[in-house]
């Protein structure tokens, strides 16, 4: 049997204010598999980018496992962790998260320098191609409107060929027109690059692309 590329189970999370529990996912269980896509849709405060801050061990359920081909994440310290994310996961918030003071080419081949890999020019120089931002690739985040900088963050998430793109509303802060022009490469990328998706996304427009679609009601998945 072929093992999910990731699969939670039975995740349980809640956050205390003052005095009050509020419990946020409970009893949460998904499988995403290889060439997936997944649509993670739910109201404001539903627990959408918490889900999706859990998938990607940014941040730790109460109860519950995930585990990433078959092996359980559970006892991995924060070191083997983040090596863990850098080599396998591809994160692109509602927010770019760019560095201002690194120009564009430098800010896809982050990726490769945090980790102390010899970076992949040509391929981060294709991708930024792809996203129609060859002739900007010494411009700095400050020189681009915020779907250029979104464009730059989907190449830098994309540029270590991960086997999992998490995205948190990544059209969110979009006008319509850069927001469909973001969906269509991150299609176009996922399938390139035979990786699954998973997106967190309002947008029913977009949710109608994909694969699988999931909603969270009250801390479980709708019927
Ligand atoms: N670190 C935190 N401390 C306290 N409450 C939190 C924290 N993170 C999220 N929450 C609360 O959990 C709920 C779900 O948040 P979130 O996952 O961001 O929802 P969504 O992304 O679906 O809008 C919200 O009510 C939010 O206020
Ligand atoms: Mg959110």
């Amino acid at each position: 049997m072929i093992e999910p590329l990731l699969k939670a189970e039975h995740l349980f999370k809640s956050f205390h204010k003052n005095d009050t529990k509020l419990e946020i996912l409970k009893d949460v269980s998904m499988e995403i598999n290889r060439n997936e896509s997944i649509c993670i849709m739910g109201s404001s405060g539903a627990g959408k980018s918490t889900l999706l801050q859990i998938l990607g061990t940014l941040d730790t359920a109460d109860q519950g496992e995930l585990k990433f081909e078959g092996q359980s994440l559970q006892n991995l310290n924060d070191e083997e962790l983040s090596l863990f994310r850098a080599e396998k996961l591809g994160f692109i918030f509602q927010f770019h998260h760019l560095l201002n003071e690194f120009n564009v080419l430098e800010n896809v081949l982050m990726p490769f320098w945090i980790r102390g890999l010899d970076p992949d020019i040509t391929y981060a120089k294709a991708l930024l191609e792809q996203v129609g931002l060859s002739n900007r690739i010494d411009h700095f985040p400050t020189q681009l409107s915020g779907g250029e900088c979104q464009r730059v963050a989907l190449a830098r998430a994309l540029v270590k060929k991960p086997a999992l793109i998490l995205a948190d509303e990544p059209t969110g802060n979009l006008d319509s027109q850069n927001g469909s022009l973001i969906q269509q490469l991150l299609f176009d990328l996922q399938k390139e690059s035979s990786a699954a998706l998973v997106v967190v996304t309002h947008d029913e427009n977009m949710a109608r692309r994909f694969s699988k679609k999931m909603k969270l009601v009250d801390g479980h998945w709708a019927r």
